[in-house]
Order: C-alpha cells, then sequence, then structure tokens
C-alpha cells in the first residue's frame, strides 16, 4: 500500500483538485483508493458527491473516536472510497496536543487495512499543524501543486522548508516526488492583462524549473476555470465531468506518471515514481485509464450527478432576512443623517456669508474700500 500526500503551505493553489483527481485516475488504473479529506473546509469531500459534510469522519478515525470502517464513505466510483470532513475537523489540533503524540496515526490506520486499499490519498490543509504533520509523517510521497505566480513562488519556499525539516526529523523516506504546476495559461489568455500573465507564466516556471529542477512536472496542468466550476458545482471530479479534456488529461499523464507499480511479493509499498524518472507515463495505461473515467461519467450520468449543482446552495431565508434588516438599518441611519448634514452645511455657509459681511462692512466703515 502507498501513501500518497498533496501538501503545499499555501492555500488555493489547487491541492484539492490535484488530490480529487490524482484518487479518481488511480482509481480508473484498476487502483483500490481511499482519499483522506483532511482539510476542515471539506472541499474534498463534497467533490465526490457529498454535499453534506458526515457525521464521522477524519476527525473521529484520526482521534480514534472511531474506527476506519465507520469513518469509510462508498463513492459512485466502486474502487474509490473517502473518509471524509466533519465541522469538527478544525479542533484537532486541539484534541491531538491533549494526548502523547503519534506522528504516524494515518498510516497505522491504513496499514490495517492493506489488503482493501492499494493507494491512500491525503488532501493536506494548508495550514502546518498536528494534522498536517502526521499527514507529511504517515506519507510514502508528496506531491507539491503551485501555479506560476509570485505569491505562490514564495508559498513553495515555504512549503520546501517545512518538507526539509520534516525528512531530516521525523520521516526520512519522504520522497518529494515532484511540484505540479498548475493553473497554466496557454495561448488563449487575451485579456487586458494577458501579456503580464504569460510573461509571469513562463519567468516564474524558469524560476521553479531553476530551483527544482527534475522535480519540477514538464507540462503541468492547464487552466480551466469553466471545467474546475462546473466540477465544483456539481461535486463530481473534473476528470470524470469532462475526461477528454486537456486538463482532466493532463492529470491522467500526471497519475500514470507515478502510479506505483504492482506489488511483487510481500513488498509492504511499491513506491510512487518521480516526475522525470526516465520512464515517461504508459500511453497503454493512459488509454484504458481514458476509458474508464468515460465509464465513471456514464455511471454519474445514470445517477443523475451530472444535471444536478448540489453544492449551489438555495437561497437561505435566514440569510436573506439579516441581509435587508441591515440594509434598513443603513437607510435609517441614512436618512437621519442626511437632513442633518445639509442642515449643518447650510449654517456653514449662513455664518461664512455673516463673517464676509461683517468684514466688508468693518472695512467699508473704515475707509478701506
Ligand atoms: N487548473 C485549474 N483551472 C482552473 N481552476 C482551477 C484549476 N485547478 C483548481 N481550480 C480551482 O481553483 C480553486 C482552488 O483550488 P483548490 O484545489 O481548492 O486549492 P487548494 O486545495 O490548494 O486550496 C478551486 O475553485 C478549483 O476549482
Ligand atoms: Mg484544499
Amino acid at each position: 500500500m502507498d501513501i500518497l500526500a498533496v501538501f503545499n503551505a499555501k492555500g488555493g493553489v489547487g491541492k484539492t483538485t490535484t488530490a480529487v483527481n490524482l484518487a479518481v485516475c488511480f482509481a480508473a488504473m484498476g487502483r483500490k483508493v481511499m482519499l483522506f479529506d483532511l482539510d476542515a473546509q471539506g472541499n474534498a469531500t463534497t467533490s465526490l458527491g457529498q454535499a453534506v459534510l458526515p457525521s464521522i469522519g477524519t476527525f473521529d478515525v484520526v482521534t480514534g473516536a472511531a474506527t476506519l470502517k465507520e469513518a469509510r464513505l462508498p463513492t459512485f466510483i466502486d474502487d474509490l472510497s473517502l473518509v471524509g470532513a466533519t465541522t469538527s475537523l478544525a479542533v484537532v489540533d486541539i484534541e491531538k496536543t491533549k494526548k502523547k503524540r503519534d506522528h504516524h496515526v494515518m498510516r497505522k490506520i491504513a496499514m490495517a487495512h492493506k489488503d482493501t486499499i492499494d493507494i491512500v490519498v491525503l488532501d493536506c490543509p494548508p495550514a502546518f499543524g498536528e494534522l498536517t504533520v502526521n499527514a507529511l509523517v504517515s506519507a510514502h510521497a508528496v506531491v507539491i501543486p503551485s501555479p506560476p505566480t509570485p505569491y505562490a513562488h514564495d508559498g513553495l519556499i515555504r512549503t520546501w522548508t517545512v518538507l526539509s525539516r520534516i525528512r531530516t526529523t521525523l520521516n526520512h523516506s519522504l520522497r518529494v516526488i515532484g511540484v505540479l504546476p498548475t493553473f497554466l495559461h496557454g495561448e488563449e489568455v487575451n485579456e487586458p492583462a494577458g501579456d503580464v500573465v504569460s510573461a509571469c507564466d513562463s519567468s516564474i516556471l524558469s524560476a521553479m524549473n531553476a530551483e527544482y529542477g527534475d522535480l519540477v512536472h514538464p507540462d503541468g496542468i492547464p487552466l480551466n476555470s469553466e471545467l474546475f466550476i462546473a466540477a465544483a458545482a456539481k461535486g463530481i471530479p473534473a476528470c470524470v465531468l469532462e475526461p477528454n479534456t486537456a486538463a482532466s488529461l493532463a492529470y491522467v499523464e500526471v497519475a500514470a506518471r507515478i502510479l506505483p507499480r504492482e506489488k511483487k511479493g510481500k513488498t509492504k509499498h511499491a513506491g510512487f515514481r518521480w516526475f522525470k524518472e526516465d520512464e515517461p507515463a504508459d500511453s497503454e495505461t493512459m488509454k484504458t485509464a481514458v476509458k474508464k473515467l468515460n465509464e465513471f461519467r456514464k455511471k454519474a450520468d445514470g445517477q443523475g450527478l451530472l444535471s444536478t449543482n448540489i453544492n449551489i446552495p438555495d437561497v437561505d431565508k435566514d440569510a436573506l432576512d439579516m441581509v435587508s434588516q441591515l440594509n434598513a438599518i443603513d437607510e435609517d441611519i441614512d436618512s437621519k443623517i442626511r437632513p442633518f448634514t445639509l442642515g449643518l452645511a447650510f449654517l456653514g455657509v449662513t455664518l461664512l456669508a455673516g463673517v464676509v459681511g461683517f468684514l466688508i462692512a468693518w472695512a467699508s466703515y473704515n475707509g478701506l474700500l
């Protein structure tokens, strides 16, 4: 069994998208996959058809309050199960620090189920708390998604420091298999800032290549806002929603490139491969996976998942009431303040006219005018 963490110390860089789509691609490549959502925001959970966060999830498993069997949820993809985020996930750090630290909890739990799991994918939160440490110590390998933007580049340097620390202290064998450039602009950038964006992409990408060399994935994941927004709305991974588009195919390629070879004999874990290992992604594996993803799509369609936007909320009546109450208060204040301000202005002008009048009278009385 192999454990892959998807981590970057910065938020909004494509961690959850990468974790969910790689998990689906591994399943499409015939592996039994389990995805752990470690982020209290629960975006990985809601990306797999769960509009509402479950009552038992990662928090309960990590703190020992529930077994993996109790927390493991099936998804519409047979070979992909999910341990979801719960609203209590945010307090896991407080809870865990009260107890004796065991940084390998997630690996131990997963290992106990190695007969039913080939690959575990951990979607990490951006914060470097107890839970992230546990994920990075439990993982065999880590992928770092990073867009080629100036702030994200700073985040990448911070991420690297965190990973170096983990490697030199708690997990010497953690393999940083690569930096995955995300949100890459193609030729189609034609907004006013298009030139700047493209120049930014290429100059930061060259910096990434110079700094991390062979660890940077050669092609990365292209930007496709329409696809990822639609996928998030439907609670379906992009690779299932549109298996044949460039962004989905890019994830298929990444998954095929790093896919651990089949286990031989009793080896504990086969090992993920590096991004730039000599062997390129196997084209046959990719072809079969795309075919399988199209089957997943058909199945999702059959279950009505493609026609419902489960993650677009209904209008919340309470929120509406609150907003209109606030607006009413604003209007009330406005309606009182406006005449007061006008009155004050009028008084000011009158006073000024009085002073000017007095000065003119005084000047003419003294023969100055
Ligand atoms: N290649 C891409 N093109 C366009 N939008 C993307 C792409 N990858 C991710 N997104 C969107 O960007 C946002 C942030 O991605 P996410 O995976 O949630 O980041 P993180 O987990 O690092 O916070 C999400 O709304 C996601 O749908
Ligand atoms: Mg996330």
